[in-house]
């Protein structure tokens, strides 16, 4: 079968790029950004070092990066720190894109990650109370880009506040 794109697009919400370069400037800036952010990660357990950027509706960037703890079910995610850092910071402002990078300690090679599930219950909640879906894109595997058109898409049927009052 002829190859018709580079850009593969599966199941509509995601799309795949084999090459950063493929990606908007927008995406790939906050690439670079979480790239910056893993460089404060603290972990030292893992040493696997995650950064996440956040990109908010009237442009202004908060990044995180993985915080870990000797008692082992204290550590955080990247994606948790960055969205709880916005939360604080720009209570007002959409988050209106994530981006997700990983390496191994002293690696230069980006390391394939995507969001745990705890953090997509987390993203998910965050669509809900800020009434709007944000783009996340991660690493899938070695030179696959993944852009999702929300959190929700990464988790269906999630569990959402609503079932707890309706
Ligand atoms: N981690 C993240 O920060 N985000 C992910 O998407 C995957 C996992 C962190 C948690 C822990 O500090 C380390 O990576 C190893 O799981």
């Amino acid at each position: 079968m002829k190859h018709h794109s580079k850009n593969f697009t599966f199941m509509k919400e995601f799309e795949i790029f084999h090459d950063i370069e493929e990606l908007d400037n927008e995406s790939k800036y906050l690439i670079h950004k979480a790239k910056e952010a893993a460089s404060h990660a603290y972990a030292p357990y893992s040493k696997f070092h995650v950064g996440a950027a956040v990109i908010l509706d009237d442009g202004t960037l908060v990044t995180g990066s993985n915080q870990e703890n000797a008692s082992y079910p204290l550590c955080i995610c990247a994606e948790r720190v960055v969205l709880y850092t916005a939360a604080t910071q720009y209570p007002e402002k959409k988050i209106m894109k994530m981006a997700v990078v990983a390496h191994r300690k002293n690696h230069k090679e980006l390391s394939p990650a995507t969001c745990c599930g705890a953090c997509r219950q987390v993203m998910s909640e965050f669509e809900v109370r800020q009434n709007k879906s944000f783009e996340v894109i991660m690493l899938k595997s070695k030179n696959e880009w993944l852009k999702c058109v929300s959190a929700e898409s990464l988790l269906p049927y999630v569990f959402k506040r609503n079932n707890l009052h309706e």
